[in-house]
């Protein structure tokens, strides 16, 4: 039996999991261990400095503690501002997750795009720099959604969310309104927002696709990772909260590590 890689997915809260999921069926030959820094949830609500602050240290903590070989920073809030600090700071690969504007701009026909994200990741100059760079001439609307990665933490955890409060989120990203003129991409640009895509698509005022860009994220790690490990079925999982906090979900946690056992 070969030893399997271990790879670390770290958000601020549950949101990775959209990302780890994508992953684990790319890479079910590698050991996981997700990172949730719950104790400084949401992201959306801190300062650039904060984040920066936050995020280097810790990272090194946790790179010390269980020695992986590669980092997903399953945090567009993150993404966006820590990647070059963590590459400075660090020497392994870290795989970060960023709004998908070049896709979903390519494969607009209305030229309208929306980018759905928290107030942070919108405000980010390296998200207005992919507009510059990638737009390719349509109109993007930029939605900092203040709620809704809360919203689908409660969800995920038990607790109903109300169609009104996810529809107020939402709305902005609808622009236009005649059939050929009007919003027809939507780029979900947190990874907590995929969590609650089922009702998205209920609650949309039309149809639109969803760009969530977790797929190719795990093809990313897979390619940078190599061949695969021979001999290994499965490998462990396990899941931190920083908070300390004991998860109690565990049922509903197992889809996302591809059906293992979490400890
Ligand atoms: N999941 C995070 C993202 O992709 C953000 C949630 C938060 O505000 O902490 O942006």
């Amino acid at each position: 039996m070969t030893n399997s890689s271990t790879i670390l997915v770290f958000d601020s809260g549950l949101g990775g999991l959209t990302v780890l999921r994508e992953v684990v069926a790319a890479r079910p030959d590698a050991h996981y261990v997700y990172v949730a820094d719950d104790a400084f949830f949401p992201y959306g609500h801190h300062s650039e400095d904060e984040i920066i602050a936050r995020v280097v240290p810790l990272m090194g903590e946790l790179i010390g503690a269980h020695d992986p070989d590669l980092v997903v920073i399953a945090c567009n809030t993150a993404s966006t501002l820590v990647l070059s600090h963590l590459r400075a700071a660090y020497s392994l690969p870290f795989v970060g997750t960023v709004p998908a504007i070049k896709p979903a701009c390519a494969q607009s026909k209305t030229r309208r795009v929306s980018v759905l994200g928290t107030k942070g990741t919108v405000k980010r100059e390296y998200t207005k720099a992919l507009i510059r760079d990638f737009a390719q001439g349509c109109e993007v609307t930029l939605v900092g959604s203040p709620e809704l990665a809360s919203l689908a933490e409660a969800e995920l955890s038990g607790t109903s969310v109300s169609d009104d409060a996810i529809r107020a989120e939402l709305a902005p990203c609808f622009v236009g309104e005649a059939m050929g003129a009007r919003t027809d991409t939507v780029v979900l640009a947190c990874t907590h927002y995929p969590l609650l895509l089922d009702r998205l698509k209920k609650l949309a005022p039309w149809p639109v696709d969803w760009i969530d860009p977790a797929p190719a994220i795990a093809r990313r790690v897979s390619d940078l990772l190599g061949a695969r490990s021979t001999g290994i079925v499965q490998s462990g999982a396990e899941m931190i909260f920083t908070s300390n906090r004991a998860h109690g979900l565990s049922a509903t946690l197992t889809p996302f590590f591809g059906g293992r056992a979490v400890a």
